[in-house]
């Protein structure tokens, strides 16, 4: 007896592993079975044959894995509608962030929340992620940028529990520098004080930093990446977003999990991914969003790079939570492929924060992280650009969300 049977769908299992290059290949199997038994994925054939608590026909429509959200800033006080309005005007995010504005006037409101508050914003933004399909999702602090508002974001994430949603946390207190200090004594407190305590605590598996010309330099980002790397933590960049600025190289040369955004990386950036196998997180609204050049999806591909996706969910460049969204956005403004969107947005994605061996694909073993769609074709994903069309959410084996009627 088994949990659920999915019956005959269209199913997208990705179960090729991690892919990359020009020839990427989903897995479709037409009228497939699944069936799920304590929270895993216990068959996907034709034809199972087995009695199920309960069963779910999927006949006519997409059945895929779980999506997941590889690059977010899902936890921050307050909202930045006043600069999106003066984005409107004219006002660049660089000239934005110039005036005090930006990453800091988040900081100042997310500074100003009590836990209470964290915890029910945290929960609202990852129940919205939810709604459109996202089963597991990385959120980053870094709108502390002191030692206890940074631990704050992470307790937070630590005590974040969900049943249709995993949380996988990094430490960002690098995504500017406080006003208060100087940046020899920013940098002194993360590697002395911050990045000791999350590992202390186990409060977040990866350690991100902005490395950029104006941000953290490539010396002062490998800096605190090597003493989180000697603390045992993954790292992630956010790499070349904004000019080159050697940020693809640092990935590449400290082994790091994943560079992100990556607009301007460089040839030998590129080479040095390549060679410690430092996926590609993307993300196609950000760019939208703040007018920037698009990603050279081209170079990526020829370099041989696993691409994956995320919202990068933030009040400022990405105020976004739907990945139909960004699924939508690789195609329509990136130019990526159905294939390369579907793809980075779960079996890669799951690369990205180093959950392979669990999510990203539907195969034996796997966690049950599915979604049923009311789409017969996966390019309906993103054609239908942002539009959610989950009809059933599977998280661990259990049936999270339901949609009734048609
Ligand atoms: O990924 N690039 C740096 N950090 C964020 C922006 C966050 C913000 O504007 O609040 C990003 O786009
Ligand atoms: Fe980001």
């Amino acid at each position: 007896m088994v949990d659920i049977l999915i019956k005959s769908g269209r199913v997208v299992t990705l179960d090729r592993g991690v892919q990359y290059g020009d020839m990427l290949d989903l897995g479709i199997r037409d009228r497939c079975d699944i069936a799920i038994k304590d929270g895993l994925i216990l068959e996907v054939k034709q034809n199972i044959e087995e009695d199920s608590k309960q069963v779910i026909d999927a006949e006519g429509h997409i059945v895929l894995p779980g999506f997941i959200d590889a690059h977010t800033h899902a936890l921050f006080g307050g909202n930045r509608l006043d600069e999106f309005e003066m984005k409107l005007n004219g006002m660049s995010y660089k000239d934005i962030m110039n005036k005090g504005g930006g990453i800091l006037n988040t900081v100042e409101s997310t500074r100003a929340l009590s836990d209470e508050e964290m915890d029910e914003i945290l929960e609202g933004n990852l129940d919205k992620m939810s709604d459109t399909g996202t089963t597991t999702v990385e959120v980053k602090s870094g709108y502390g940028l002191n030692f206890e508002t940074e631990i704050s974001m992470l307790k937070a994430m630590d005590r974040f529990s969900s049943t249709r949603i995993d949380l996988v946390p990094t430490y960002m207190g690098a995504h500017e520098f406080p006003k208060e200090l100087s940046r020899d004594e920013y940098i002194d407190e993360i590697t002395g004080k911050h990045l000791p305590e999350v590992a202390r605590l186990s409060l977040a598996e990866f350690c991100d930093v902005f490395c950029e010309e104006d941000v953290y330099n490539e010396k002062e980002a490998r800096r605190i990446l090597m003493k989180a790397k000697e603390l045992n933590m993954g790292l992630k960049v956010h790499a070349d977003e904004l000019a080159m600025s050697g940020g693809a190289s640092l990935a590449g040369e400290l082994g790091a999990t994943s560079a992100e955004h990556l607009i301007y990386p460089s040839e030998e950036g590129l080479k040095a991914m390549k060679q410690t196998g430092v996926v590609a997180v993307l993300l196609p609204s950000t760019s939208l969003i703040l007018s920037q050049d698009k990603a050279p999806i081209e170079e990526f591909r020829k370099s041989g790079i696993p691409m994956a996706l995320g919202s990068d969910f933030n009040p400022g460049s990405s105020p976004v939570s739907s990945m139909f969204l960004i699924i939508g956005l690789a195609c329509y403004h990136y130019g990526m492929t159905v294939e390369e969107a579907i793809v980075g947005a779960t079996v890669n994605a799951a690369h990205a924060i180093n959950r392979s061996k669990e999510i990203g694909s539907i195969e034996r073993g796997k966690q049950a992280d599915i979604l049923v769609l009311d789409y017969k074709d996966v390019r309906e994903i993103p054609y239908w650009l942002g539009s959610n069309s989950v009809r059933i959410t599977i998280k661990s084996g259990r049936i999270c969300f339901e949609r009734k009627g048609n």
